[in-house]
């Protein structure tokens, strides 16, 4: 009898084991008070340095941002722009747009040939692609509002690491060799990137440190106004484009108001126009709150379809009605209504796939990447904030200048360059985002961050041009339909449908095969094949004993810090 109870109790001691090791295996890392969660190492433990030192989530923000503009050459940036979403421990909400601007010689036709062809490259690759920055005078608008330390202060560990230099990770070696080619048309010379870098290589970055330190030195006009925008100018300008010393002394960045809405007891507070993040999220998390997706299940036929179903709309209006609010005048308030969602869905059926071409019209090639970057931050005083920043393209329009040491963005491809003709992720646009001087293209970043009962819950967000809206949107429904936790949802596969082209996109081998054949029956169009990444998501989970969990995506380089 002994020996039966001994065994009973090994066996129930090996059971339990091993599903402590199956959680410690899909859970993040755990802190008490405060963590960040970015693309790179280097840039987390810079943030989380400075919230230990007495920093609040806006200066960590500031030390992230910059810290990933060294480590991360390949989406963080000075030469490009962002959105910040906020919500302080108070529950004060909020939103940053520093989105970058078309220059003010911009103009509508500027990609076409004198057929009215789109030219090719012309709108991603080289200077002409480049549009008005916006990434500093971001940072600097948060810190001058939020931040407690001066930014000189904060500067410190990222200029030292700028001069220090940064270890080239596996994937990083990777990136680099995919776009020497690239490199080499836009700069018609060799940046510091054109060398054969390898994993463990150290790369310094000594110009970066020189314009960060005058930045340190005279502030967020040194950029604007100051040598820094001189030698910006005179560079671009040699290089064919188009952006003048006025183009960059006029950027501001702008406060807006989140697009928020509910989801059963969640609020979801997400960014609003220029991107359409937050309003195609509202859009298609409408339209599916009155289905069982629990009693579905995850990644099931039923949950794929509803979602499914809901983006496609939703993308669908994307294209009509979306731009930049101060420059066309969106419906927002009756999209992200219940009413107009209850409409929008009335033709669905779970017998059968909706066709986008009974939706709208067109047929077009989507290319998703992953060349944007999102950071989540919660500090030890419960203010959390979420950022997305991009240079759109993997390292922007490739253009670098050697003398200030950054990549220039290539956001004009955002813009409609045509009406119709799909841009590099295959996202078509109407009247709303065509171009304009001093226009801000039409994004789909989704910084976000959700509440629970009224406290702060998730902080999320992910880089992937047009599958960003639904890597965000997963991710919520991961936790709080699925019950996972942080690092399980971001690890979880991920599937994509933006209306046109009408497929459902996956992550190669990683879906039930009873799963995908029945959506094929169904008429689903399904493309496992071609997929690379859709996301990189940077999340942070408040546990309910109020302990933070990070998710830092597997599919990148992604840490979380904290303590
Ligand atoms: O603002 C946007 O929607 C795009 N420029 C984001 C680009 C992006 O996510 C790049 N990586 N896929």
């Amino acid at each position: 009898m002994k020996k039966i109870i001994l065994l009973f109790i090994f066996s129930f001691l090996l059971i339990n084991c091993k599903d402590v090791v199956k959680k410690e295996k899909t859970t993040g890392l755990i802190t008490q008070k405060a963590m960040v969660v970015s693309a790179r190492i280097e840039a987390s433990k810079i943030g989380s340095e400075i919230l230990k030192n007495g920093g609040n989530a806006f200066d960590a923000m500031a030390a992230t941002d910059l810290a990933l503009a060294v480590a991360y050459p390949f989406a963080g940036n000075l030469g490009g722009g962002g959105f910040m979403v906020y919500r302080k421990a108070d529950g004060e909400i909020g939103a940053l747009d520093y989105r970058e601007k078309a220059p003010l010689a911009a103009d509508r036709d500027m990609y076409l040939d004198n057929e009215g062809n789109v030219v090719k490259e012309k709108s991603t690759l080289g200077a002409m692609a480049v549009g008005v920055p916006g990434t500093l005078a971001g940072i600097f608008t948060a810190h001058k509002k939020f931040g407690t330390m001066p930014m000189s202060e904060i500067l410190k560990p990222v200029i030292a690491l700028a001069k220090r230099g940064v270890v080239v990770t596996k994937k990083q070696e990777d990136r680099i060799k995919n776009y020497q080619a690239l490199f080499l048309k836009a700069n018609k010379d060799s940046i510091p990137l054109s060398k054969k870098w390898k994993e463990n290589d150290t790369i310094k970055y000594p110009a970066l440190a020189e314009t960060l330190i005058r930045i340190q030195q005279n502030g967020v006009d040194e950029f604007y106004k100051g040598e820094t925008a001189k030698k910006m100018v005179s560079f671009i300008q040699a290089n064919g484009g188009i952006i003048t010393l006025e183009d960059l002394a006029k950027y501001e960045a702008r406060w807006r108001t989140p697009v928020t809405f509910k989801y059963d007891n969640l609020k979801i507070i997400s960014m609003s126009p220029p991107s359409s993040g937050g309003v195609a999220l509202a859009q298609i998390m409408k339209a599916i709150e009155p289905y069982d997706l629990d009693q579905f299940g995850h990644n099931s036929t039923k949950s794929i379809q509803v979602i499914t179903e809901a983006e496609r709309r939703a993308y669908a209006d994307r294209s009509f009605f979306l731009g930049d609010p101060d420059f066309v005048t969106i419906p927002q308030q009756e999209l992200i209504s219940k009413e107009y969602a209850t409409k929008r869905m009335a033709d669905f059926s779970f017998e059968k796939a909706t066709k986008s071409a009974d939706v709208s019209h067109g047929n077009i090639e989507i290319v998703e990447s992953d060349e944007t970057t999102h950071y989540s931050i919660v500090d030890q005083f419960g203010n959390a904030v979420s950022v997305t920043t991009t240079l759109n393209g993997a390292y922007g329009s490739k253009l670098y200048s050697p003398e200030l040491g950054f990549f220039f963005n290539n956001e004009m491809d955002d813009f409609s360059s045509k009406p119709g003709v799909p841009n590099m992720f295959g996202l078509i646009g109407a009247k709303a985002n065509e171009i304009h001087p001093e226009k801000r293209m039409l994004s789909s970043m989704t910084p976000t961050i959700v509440e629970k009962n009224g406290k702060l819950f998730m902080v999320v967000g992910t880089p992937g041009g047009s599958t960003i809206i639904t890597s965000v949107l997963q991710t919520i429904l991961n936790v709080h339909e699925y019950k996972m936790g942080m690092q399980e949802a971001v690890n979880a596969a991920r599937f994509h449908h933006q209306w046109l082209p009408d497929v459902v996109k996956m992550e190669p081998k990683s879906f039930d095969k009873q799963a995908i054949s029945e959506l094929k029956d169904l008429g689903y169009t399904i493309d496992e094949t071609t997929s690379r990444i859709i996301g990189k998501v940077s999340a942070i989970l408040v546990l309910p004993n109020a302990s933070l969990e990070g998710g830092a995506d597997k599919r990148g380089d992604d840490t979380a810090v904290g303590f």
